[in-house]
């Protein structure tokens, strides 16, 4: 099995939790071995989730100078399960495993200017950039979508912080977000983050392609995202090995081969770097693609997936199910 070459696992105390939004916690934790926290990172916090110890990766919303607090944010609706449930049952003193903050959403500093977009939840990974864009006194924007105010966290405080460099787009309020004209208007030399939905993502990359610019112009930070369908159990096989499992909602593909004795590759389990990728032998049902790796014409093939993100879903009535080949 391979696992990221730069987990370092530490134990930390949960120091305070609140409620952001009726869907959004702020969990704050001191940990234990505190080391300098960069924009852009993240934490993979382990957890028990139905008898399974299993992990879930959060952006470091904001960290004491000292590194020795840091604050994550769960998003979750009353019918979460899995992980956002586990989260949301934190208290003060409970303890956690977690990794020193990771970032492979690194803030390159030195672009003529930036655009940071996020959707939901996918604010928290950019609270730490826009900051750091501020202190540097950068030409930066800040694009935030949300559905109603009342759900979009850290609202205030950004306006507050970057006035007029953040523009808000509610669809309560009939501003959503116009992706095609938000590329359009890019200046040439604009560095663009995001994170958000898949389907907020999906519609930058190809207007960002549509419109012919650099694609190292443009990074996506993409866990949890939430797919362009409702998670759902389906069944994987692995003929080769002799092996078959069942994938449960709250689990990823990649968890449950693992938990059944799969070796499996793997590094940034988000979507992102290929290296879970599977070939499809056969399928019954449709594949939820929720990568950023694949082109939207290997997308559309479904003769490989990213194990680590990526689902099946039914297509009619019935169960789903993916034969698989690892590689
Ligand atoms: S481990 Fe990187 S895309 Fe799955």
């Amino acid at each position: 099995m391979a696992a990221s070459h730069s987990e370092v696992w530490q134990g930390g105390t949960v120091a305070a939790t609140h409620s952001l939004t009726p869907e959004i916690r702020r969990i704050e934790i001191d940990v234990d071995d505190p080391v300098r926290v960069d924009a852009g990172a993240h934490v993979v916090v382990r957890m028990p989730i139905a008898g399974e110890i299993e992990r879930r990766s959060y952006s470091v919303v904001d960290a004491s100078p000292d590194g020795i607090r840091i604050a994550l944010s769960v998003f979750s609706s009353p019918v979460s399960r899995g992980g956002a449930a586990v989260m949301n049952a934190l208290a003060p003193g409970d303890r956690v495993e977690l990794t020193r903050p990771l970032n492979d959403f690194p803030l390159r500093l030195g672009a003529p200017r930036y655009v940071l977009v996020a959707g939901g939840v996918g604010i928290t990974a950019m609270i730490g950039m826009a900051e750091r864009l501020r202190d540097a006194g950068a030409d930066y924007r800040v694009v935030y979508a949300g559905r109603s105010r009342p759900l979009m966290a850290y609202l205030n405080q950004l306006e507050e912080r970057h006035g007029d460099r953040l523009s808000v787009h509610v669809r309560d309020e009939g501003t959503s977000i116009t992706v095609p004209a938000l590329v359009e208007e890019l200046a040439p030399g604009t560095e663009v983050y995001v994170c958000g939905p898949i389907r907020l993502m999906d519609a930058i990359r190809r207007a960002w392609l549509d419109r012919g610019l650099p694609i190292a112009s443009l990074r996506m930070e993409t866990f949890g995202n939430s797919g362009w369908f409702d998670a759902q159990e389906f069944t994987v096989r692995i003929p080769a090995i002799g092996l078959e499992t069942r994938v449960s909602s709250t689990q990823s593909m990649l968890e449950a081969l693992e938990a059944a004795g799969a070796d499996m590759l793997y590094d940034c389990r988000k979507g992102e770097c290929g290296l879970c990728e599977v070939r499809v032998l056969g399928l019954v049902g449709e594949i939820d693609h929720r990568d950023v790796f694949y082109s939207e014409r290997q997308r559309n093939a479904s003769e490989k997936m990213c194990c680590c993100v990526s689902r099946v879903v039914p297509a009619t009535a019935g169960d789903a199910v993916v034969t698989i080949l690892t590689t």
